[in-house]
């Protein structure tokens, strides 16, 4: 089972991954968490010259990368764990190329699916949560993370809102896979949601008895 997280800037997705991937794992379940860009050596490369402040590049070149990163995250990594069946959480995925680049910045959406199909070998998540946040509420938790503000998280306002508002078309274009999670809430509320939707999931396919607490 493939599960992605994906949301505006700001919205705590990394850190309840790590509680998901734990409270999975201690259910004895084999599950492997990554993210984007990154994930793999080659990745962790390309994600630095994305994020770089300084690296002002063009809206193709980004996209491109992002989709560099992306194929060798699937090939990679996230097919092998799928096809030994364990479970496969990631942070950000193909969605977040639609919302950013194609949303937030303006390239052609269709073309954007075609070079991800090609990137990704046409895998899509099982389900997807969006931990979604008012953008401005979000990159104000950013700045005050003490993690400094990366390239994207550095544009205006006016580009985050689109990215939002990309989300939103995405997510009502397939509400089987999306699942919205208000993530203007306690840690541990947001948590509690996520476990509930996951674990419902799990057992709907058989991977989690129906009794898991
Ligand atoms: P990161 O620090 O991982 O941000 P977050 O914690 O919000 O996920 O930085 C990833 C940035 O890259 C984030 O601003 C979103 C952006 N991004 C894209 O623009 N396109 C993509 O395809 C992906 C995967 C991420």
């Amino acid at each position: 089972m493939f599960i992605t997280f994906e949301g505006p800037e700001g919205g705590g997705k990394t850190t309840q991954i790590t509680e998901l991937a734990h409270w999975l794992t201690a259910q004895g379940l084999s599950v492997r968490a990554t993210r984007e860009p990154g994930g793999t050596p080659v990745g962790d490369q390309i994600r630095g010259v994305l994020l770089r402040p300084e690296n002002q590049m063009h809206a193709a070149t980004e996209f491109l990368l992002y989709s560099a990163s992306r194929a060798q995250l699937v090939n990679t990594l996230i097919r092998p764990h799928l096809e030994r069946g364990g479970i496969v959480l990631c942070d950000r995925y193909a969605d977040s190329t639609l919302a950013y680049q194609g949303y937030g910045r303006g390239l052609d959406v269709s073309t954007l699916h075609m070079i991800t199909q090609f990137a990704t070998g046409g895998l899509i998540p099982d389900l997807t949560l969006f931990l979604d946040i008012d953008p401005e509420i979000g990159l104000k938790r950013r700045e005050h993370s003490g993690e400094g503000l990366n390239r994207l998280d550095a544009e205006a306002l006016d580009f985050h809102r689109r990215v939002r508002s990309g989300y939103l078309t995405l997510m009502n274009a397939d509400p089987e896979r999306w699942i919205r999670i208000d993530a203007d809430q306690p840690l541990a509320a947001v948590q509690g949601t996520i476990r509930t939707v996951v674990q419902e999931r799990l057992q709907q396919r058989g991977i989690l008895p129906d009794s898991a607490g």
